[in-house]
């Protein structure tokens, strides 16, 4: 009986994503349609103390030493600063990251900090806003550069830029993403695009490939592998012109990670997830809401991700996409 979160592969989940929510306020075209989704209704969202209930049995049973908060937009989440005291108060203390979309971070960038979160990624795809309306679906780029820039004021070290390219729309600002990330001191990182938006409209063909992002930017810089050990990071990163600083590819499609991976996902209705693209999805909030006590969740816990595939297989012939879209898994 190990009090960790493994699986047939030897896997060990220390990371918890938390999706705090399924509602966002933007409308990505390679997330969601422009009319938004039929979101999760309010009494199947776990309340803020259910929520602490389950990140405290993750990190005091079972081994959990990284949460990160996610949505759909997590700063929509009403009271999120103090799930994220609640968290900070746990023992052992988890590390506490955010992903969000930047809207609304330069008003509460200092009152999360003051909270306990220790970082943030924020997205960002374009620095034109014009492009920003036409792949986001609203008028909000200058929002998004102000919640970076708070969030580095505020201290949150490093601050993550992720970035989605999109073939015909911004595949041409990967050398401007990284420039303005390197003025600014934000670690970028392109996302090659997953089948997982809720229209079903992925196509191999318009993702735009690790390799030729990693072409684009070494036209006019210079890219040395900047980790020895990869560990269980998504991103694999280069030294930019000799470093410090660094730019990152997440090439989940081209070049899985699969192998490595360490992490477990809790969606905002109470569904347990041992993958990004996992068919099926464990119940705790029906046993949380039947008195349950800590034991029997930490064994249903252990027992989802001991069944975790060894790949997301997308890649395979007969892949086929998890009902739950992106936005409500929290990526
Ligand atoms: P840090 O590098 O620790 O800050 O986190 P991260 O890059 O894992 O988190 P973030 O939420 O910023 O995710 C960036 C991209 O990586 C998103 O598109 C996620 O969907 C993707 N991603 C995160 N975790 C996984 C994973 O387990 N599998 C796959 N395939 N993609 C993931
Ligand atoms: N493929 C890859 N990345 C995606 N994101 C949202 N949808 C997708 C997708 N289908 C990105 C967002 C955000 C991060 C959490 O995931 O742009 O940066
Ligand atoms: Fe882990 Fe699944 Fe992501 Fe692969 S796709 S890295 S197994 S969560």
């Amino acid at each position: 009986d190990t009090p960790h979160l493994v699986d047939r592969f030897g896997r060990v989940a220390t990371d918890l994503r938390v999706s705090l929510t399924d509602r966002c306020n933007l409308r990505c075209t390679y997330c969601m349609p422009a009319e938004g989704l039929d979101w999760l209704a309010q009494p199947s969202v776990l309340t803020d103390e259910e929520l602490i209930r389950l990140i405290g049995i993750a990190v005091r049973q079972l081994g959990i030493t990284d949460v990160r908060f996610t949505g759909g937009e997590p700063l929509l989440r009403r009271g999120l600063e103090q799930i994220i005291a609640a968290t900070a108060a746990l023992e052992p203390r988890p590390r506490i990251s955010m992903t969000t979309n930047g809207i609304g971070l330069s008003r509460r960038a200092e009152a999360l900090v003051a909270a306990g979160l220790d970082r943030v990624n924020v997205s960002l795809d374009t620095l034109d806003a014009d492009r920003f309306r036409r792949i986001a679906r609203r008028d909000r780029i200058e929002d998004v550069f102000e919640g970076m820039a708070a969030a580095k004021q505020a201290g949150l070290d490093p601050v993550k830029v992720n970035s989605v390219l999109l073939r015909g729309v911004n595949e041409d600002e990967a050398v401007p993403l990284l420039r303005f990330c390197l003025d600014h001191g934000y670690q970028l990182r392109f996302i090659e695009q997953m089948p997982l938006d809720a229209q079903h409209g992925w196509s191999r063909e318009a993702m735009v490939t690790a390799e030729e992002i990693l072409r684009g930017l070494s036209e006019r810089f210079q890219l040395t592998p900047a980790d020895s050990e990869r560990g269980s990071a998504p991103a694999e990163r280069w030294l930019v012109d000799g470093g410090p600083a660094t730019v990152g590819v997440i090439a989940s499609v081209t070049r899985p990670f699969c192998a490595g991976c360490d992490r477990t996902r809790l969606t905002a209705d109470g569904q347990l997830r041992n993958c990004l693209f996992s068919q099926r999805e464990t119940d705790l909030r029906t046993p949380l809401r039947s008195g349950a006590d800590d034991e029997t969740i930490a064994e249903l816990w252990r027992a989802t991700m001991w069944a975790k595939a060894a790949g997301h297989g997308i890649n395979d012939p007969n892949f086929a996409q998890p009902r739950r879209p992106m936005s409500a898994i929290g990526g």
